[in-house]
């Protein structure tokens, strides 16, 4: 439609018509009392099937009176049948490529399915492995990653927007900082400067706004004193006004009503009168909007013209996605039969998620496995097709592979033998997680009893490896999942002290969805791989790594802490006064752990050996508007293909207000062949040495730069250069 059309539309509508445009319910929850407001809604949550969404989308369409289409929007944040790795696991990657195909992959099921907003991408950035949304995080604990990937997402939800081609709007989230929650606690309160919070937690959301998201949804959480949902400063001084987006604003899930109990508003229609104002379009789930805007309106608290706003961003939307005229948009069964859950998708999801898979020990190369070398499977994990994030809402479990169903298929019953172990807690510890979960989890839970340990210990015994599948429980990692213990569950520590009384080598294969503290078990372990939460081809690409059939190249993006104590951790922390370098009593460290990450930034190992030498700078003056070219050499000293992410990092020495340690500033993912020597080329300009200053300039200052060049964030070489002025 043209502009000239919606402004028409726009003015048929009555009141209630706008207001209804401004709620998002859950089809089965349309509220009783109003049977009629259920075909005036702007949009639905999480309704998804070509079938199921046009018969909704048809229903509706006759009985609305402008035959206004219905918006559906999902979370589809790792794929919606084909099940990908967890987006912080994804970003492990460190490939742009692996970001994109499984961006596109989760696009094109998920619009054929009848999607047409994707709650997507989470960029939040994540510190704290406490917080239980951690898994859901593209960027991890960097800005400049969250930057990267959020544009590749956003850029491949959307890009054939314009042509009206296979296309979904992007919803980036939680808007803002909602991973900085104090103590890891979820939904508690962020309290942080506005420079820490732009030079920090902003890049990832505003690269999505800049890439074109269409939408933003606003987070749970408090932000300098007021809830996310109705803060003017972020939402109309910041997301409006300062990075000019236009598309529409939609709340978290009853996040709206939630102001009341945050204390910043009386009852519901202060609230609806504060969103508003704050520049929210749609609220999600609760009611404060469709109960009070009429009210609001009447008695001139707000304006007619602030509800034409929000209604006419919401149209305009729907309009883009070419809903007007196809309001069933991309839904379609056929395309659906033969293109969600295809065999190509799986296929493409076992390579993809192989590049995410990060190798964290591989004592005397233990890794690759031999197949000649006869295994025991062991592990409550071992045979769990729980391994999807809790996000992966429309996963079909029953289409997920097991680690032992991979085994047999591959190996054969000759040499590998297989034993649960354990269950993944003990009774109490479930019954007592069961407590708080909604009734629908808890009626489809297993019954769980102790697990047999005699049984594992002969199937161990007649290996010459074990592999032992353990993690955390799929319900202790997500939404609501705060943990000040972020161990494995005892009763699995305890299945491995069993083992390895057993003097056998073990390799652990991690299922989890945050950092883990692993300082208690690493020392009985010969090789770690950390899995994640892999998806529905998981357990496919950790055989085809454990076997070096595809040889690990992912680094980490959030740090491993050494205990939960030093949370919330991240590479990019300044230095203090009182750095802790000779271990003396007042430098700022702890006295019973040491102060440096367990596993850090960026690390992840390989079955190659990469060796970097000769670090060199063309220039060590860097002048404005010019660049300096910086050559490194990597060598592949092992007789195994292999990628690398070669990483750099730099460190301002002096600035006007303190500057972190290192940041990441550019990286490059490279194969290199057996005993391939490559000299790899990065340029530095002053775009990279921007930060904001004490006045929220964003602006490089001239002085001495350090730079590091390296596999991982600590293990670098360096060198260092000269800003000057002119
Ligand atoms: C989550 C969002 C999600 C929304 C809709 C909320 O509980 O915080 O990330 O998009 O539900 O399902």
């Amino acid at each position: 439609m043209k502009q000239e059309e919606i402004l028409e539309l726009l003015n048929k509508m009555t009141l209630d018509e706008k207001i209804g445009q401004m709620i998002q319910i859950k089809v089965n929850e349309a509220r009783n009392e109003n049977k009629d407001l259920i075909y005036n809604v702007g949009s639905i949550l999480n309704s998804v099937g070509a079938k199921n969404v046009k018969k909704i989308q048809s229903e509706y369409l006759s009985k609305n009176r402008l035959k206004i289409p219905l918006l559906f929007m999902a979370d589809i944040i790792n794929g919606y049948k084909t099940i990908f790795p967890s987006p912080l696991a994804q970003g492990c990657s460190w490939n742009i490529e692996v970001i994109r195909r499984i961006a596109e992959i989760s696009r094109n099921e998920s619009a054929f399915a009848g999607v047409n907003v994707n709650f997507s991408p989470m960029v939040d950035l994540v510190r704290d492995a406490r917080w239980g949304r951690c898994f859901e995080s593209v960027g991890g604990e960097d800005p400049f990653l969250a930057k990267i990937y959020a544009k590749i997402i956003v850029d491949e939800y959307q890009k054939k927007m314009n042509d009206n081609k296979l296309m979904q709007a992007s919803c980036v989230k939680h808007f803002a900082a909602y991973g900085a929650v104090e103590a890891g606690r979820e939904y508690n309160t962020v309290d942080m400067s506005k420079r820490e919070l732009m030079e920090y937690y902003m890049p990832g959301y505003k690269s999505a706004i800049d890439s074109g998201a269409q939408m933003v949804m606003t987070s749970f959480n408090i932000i300098n004193g007021i809830p996310a949902t109705v803060n003017n400063w972020l939402l109309k001084d910041t997301l409006r006004k300062k990075w000019k987006f236009d598309g529409v604003i939609i709340t978290d899930y009853t996040s709206m009503l939630e102001c009341i109990n945050h204390g910043i508003a009386k009852d519901e229609e202060d609230v609806a009168k504060k969103a508003i104002d704050a520049g929210v379009d749609i609220e999600m789930i609760s009611t404060c909007y469709i109960d009070s805007l009429k009210k609001l309106v009447k008695e001139n608290k707000i304006s007619m013209a602030q509800i034409d706003e929000a209604v006419l961003r919401i149209l305009n939307l729907k309009n883009k996605l070419g809903l007007f005229e196809n309001p069933y948009g991309f839904a379609d069964e056929n395309m659906e039969k033969k293109y969600v859950f295809s065999l190509k998708n799986l296929e493409q999801a076992t390579k993809l998620t192989e590049e995410t898979i990060v190798l964290l020990k591989n004592k005397n190369n233990i890794l690759p496995l031999n197949s000649n070398k006869r295994v025991a499977l062991i592990g409550p994990y071992a045979n769990n097709r729980a391994i999807s994030s809790s996000w992966s809402i429309f996963v079909e479990n029953e289409n997920t592979k097991t680690l032992k169903e991979i085994f047999e298929k591959k190996l054969g019953k000759k040499n590998f033998e297989y034993s649960e172990g354990c269950k993944l807690l003990k009774k109490q510890e479930l019954e007592q997680l069961l407590k708080v979960q909604p009734e629908e989890i808890r009626n489809n839970m297993e019954q769980y009893e102790d697990g047999d340990i005699q049984g594992v210990i002969e199937v161990a015994n007649k290996a010459d490896i074990i592999i032992l599948a353990i993690g955390e429980h799929y319900l202790q990692t997500g939404e609501g999942c705060s943990r000040s213990n972020i161990e494995i569950p005892k009763i699995q520590q305890n299945l491995l002290d069993e083992l390895y009384k057993l003097n056998k080598p073990i390799v652990a294969v991690l299922f989890n969805g945050r950092p883990l503290q692993l300082n208690n078990i690493e020392n009985k372990l010969d090789a770690i791989i950390e899995a994640w939460l892999p998806g529905t081809n998981g357990a496919e690409a950790i055989f085809n790594i454990l076997y070096g059939k595809s040889n690990p190249s992912a680094k980490l993006t959030m740090s491993f802490p050494q205990n939960v104590g030093q949370c919330p951790i991240y590479y990019n922390h300044y230095n203090t006064g009182r750095p802790d370098k000779t271990g003396s009593r007042y430098e700022s460290k702890y006295i019973d752990i040491p102060t440096e990450s367990f596993y850090s930034f960026g690390y992840g190992l390989s079955y190659s050996k990469f060796v970097y030498s000769n670090l060199r700078l063309d220039t060590n003056i860097l002048k404005r508007n010019s660049k300096i070219i910086l050559k490194v050499n990597v060598k592949n000293d092992s007789s195994i293909a292999g990628k690398e992410v070669i990483q750099l990092y730099i460190q301002d020495l002096v600035g006007s207000v303190v500057r972190p340690v290192k940041e990441l500033k550019a990286f490059k993912k490279e194969y290199f062949l057996p005993y391939e020597e490559k000299e790899i080329i990065f340029e530095i300009n002053e775009e990279m040495l921007k930060f904001y200053n004490e006045n929220l300039e964003y602006k490089a200052e001239p002085g001495m730069f350090k730079i590091f060049v390296g596999t991982n964030s600590v293990e670098t070489i360096n060198e260092v250069f000269n800003l000057i002025k002119e």
